[in-house]
């Protein structure tokens, strides 16, 4: 395939050197002549592993030019990769000047290509920025029509210098954004054999993917680095610690507590975390990231009180109110918290959850029940029927498979707010709304 790639960085030119190994003829695109220069002649504008050799090779066999002509490089390509910078402005924005100019510049040989032209945006940008910046522009300057004229495809780049081309031929994952499945899978044959999943979604996801991987890498990080510091100063190789707990790949290297949902509590979470902090503090150091965690952690019982707040209804019922199924463990349950302030504001409450009979409860969980909501029996129904028969707005708080039939057993008029994404929520009725999706 003839493949242009605009932006001779770090991304395009190891993608000029990885595709070209794959036997793709490539024609790098930069306002920079230098690295123009360079790239003709087969040498790395850039120092990363096993890259020199990879493009002195390209040159070799004839797959390697470079162009500071725009025109040329669109008319001798069916795909263009668009890999300019998206550095940040003083503001913390991201600044897309650079995809914007480029763009003008490849619309306006759109406008005057007679083929169906691909365009794969590899520069990380922000979800929407595709569908609401790019295309328009692109349509714009071209004066030709995205999905049927030329192609737009998001395919998010995950590599990192120093490892970059170990990276594009081992990739975690190949993701694609398209509007168009048949161009989806057009490029997915880009990168055909390749390890890892091959991923075909929206252009939005996309682009949303290389955000949560990127700031999930700087959580871990500086995680992995609040934590070393507690360790040092209590004497502790927190080498040893963390091996030890990267060993454990079913609670902590793991997908668990990684789906967005309500807050955390129960009788464990908190006062560690709280116990934590305040050695920290003890020591000297400062941890900001773990004393962000139970503000964080408020933000969200806040935010899930004002929304019921904001449906402006009276009559409400909790399905699930222990701080996990099957469980009747009720201490420090965040679902409490909502309780006790609806209480407080003379909202009508029915609450139901199988697992609690509070005639069962004892010790500190009925020692919690008798300082926090002492009055939790008289509001307690026997059957999640009795919730469907004439509550408002009916709150699921966990994860009892029984709640499921709440998307389909519910009224119109009665609003199911769901905190834990209980089941199929596709088949759920329009009155569903889910905490964060
Ligand atoms: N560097 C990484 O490890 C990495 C990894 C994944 C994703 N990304 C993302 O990929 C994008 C590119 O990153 P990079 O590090 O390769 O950038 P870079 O700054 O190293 O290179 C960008 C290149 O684009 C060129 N350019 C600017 N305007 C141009 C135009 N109109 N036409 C042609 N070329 C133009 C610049 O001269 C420069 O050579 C960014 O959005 C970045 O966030 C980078």
């Amino acid at each position: 395939m003839n493949i242009s790639i605009f932006g001779l960085g770090y991304v395009g030119v190891v993608s000029a050197g990885c595709l070209a190994s794959r036997g793709h003829k490539i024609i790098g695109v930069d306002i920079n002549e230098n690295k123009v220069d360079m790239l003709n002649k087969g040498i790395s504008p850039i120092i990363e592993k096993d890259l020199p050799e990879l493009l002195s090779q390209a040159k070799e066999k004839g797959l390697l030019s470079a162009t500071t002509d725009t025109a040329n490089a669109i008319n001798s390509s069916e795909i263009s990769l668009i890999c300019v910078g998206t550095p940040s402005r003083a503001n913390g924005s991201l600044n897309t000047k650079y995809i914007e100019n480029v763009c003008e510049q490849i619309g306006d040989c759109l406008k005057l290509k007679k083929d169906a032209h691909i365009l794969i945006f590899r520069s990380t940008m922000l979800p929407g920025t595709n569908r609401e910046t790019i295309i328009p522009l692109l349509e714009k300057r071209s004066e030709k029509k995205e999905g049927k004229d030329f192609f737009v495809v998001f395919n998010p780049e995950f590599l990192r210098e120093g490892t970059a081309v170990y990276d594009f031929n081992n990739p975690p994952k190949t993701v694609i954004g398209a509007s168009t499945p048949s161009i989806a899978d057009k490029v997915l044959k880009l990168y055909e054999g390749l390890p890892g999943p091959m991923i075909k979604t929206t252009l939005e996801v996309a682009e949303m993917v290389k955000y949560v991987d990127n700031n999930f890498h700087a959580l871990k990080i500086t995680f992995a680095n609040e934590i070393g510091h507690i360790c040092k100063k209590l004497g502790l190789d927190s080498h040893d610690v963390m091996n030890i707990f990267m060993q454990d790949t079913k609670l902590n290297i793991s997908t668990y507590y990684l789906k967005p949902g309500f807050a955390f509590g129960g009788s464990c979470l908190p006062k560690d975390l709280r116990a934590i902090n305040y050695m920290a503090k003890m020591l000297d150091l400062e941890t900001p990231l773990l004393n962000s965690l139970m503000h964080s952690n408020n933000v969200q019982i806040l935010a899930t009180i004002k929304q019921i707040i904001l449906y402006g209804k009276k009559k409400i019922g909790i399905a699930g109110f222990s701080f996990k199924a099957g469980t009747d463990d009720l201490r420090e349950s965040p679902i409490i918290e909502v309780i006790e302030t609806l209480l407080g504001k003379g909202y009508d409450l029915k609450l139901y959850d199988k697992s609690v009979s509070i005639a069962k409860l004892m010790g500190a969980n009925k020692e919690y029940i008798n300082n926090h909501i002492p009055h939790i029996s008289s509001l307690m129904v026997d059957s999640l029927d009795v919730l469907l028969k004439d509550r408002e707005v009916i709150i699921i708080g966990n994860n009892d498979k029984e709640f499921e039939r709440l998307l389909s057993d519910s009224r119109e008029d009665q609003i199911i707010y769901d905190l834990v994404r209980i089941g199929a929520i596709s088949n759920a009725r329009s009155n569903y709304q889910g905490i964060c999706w």
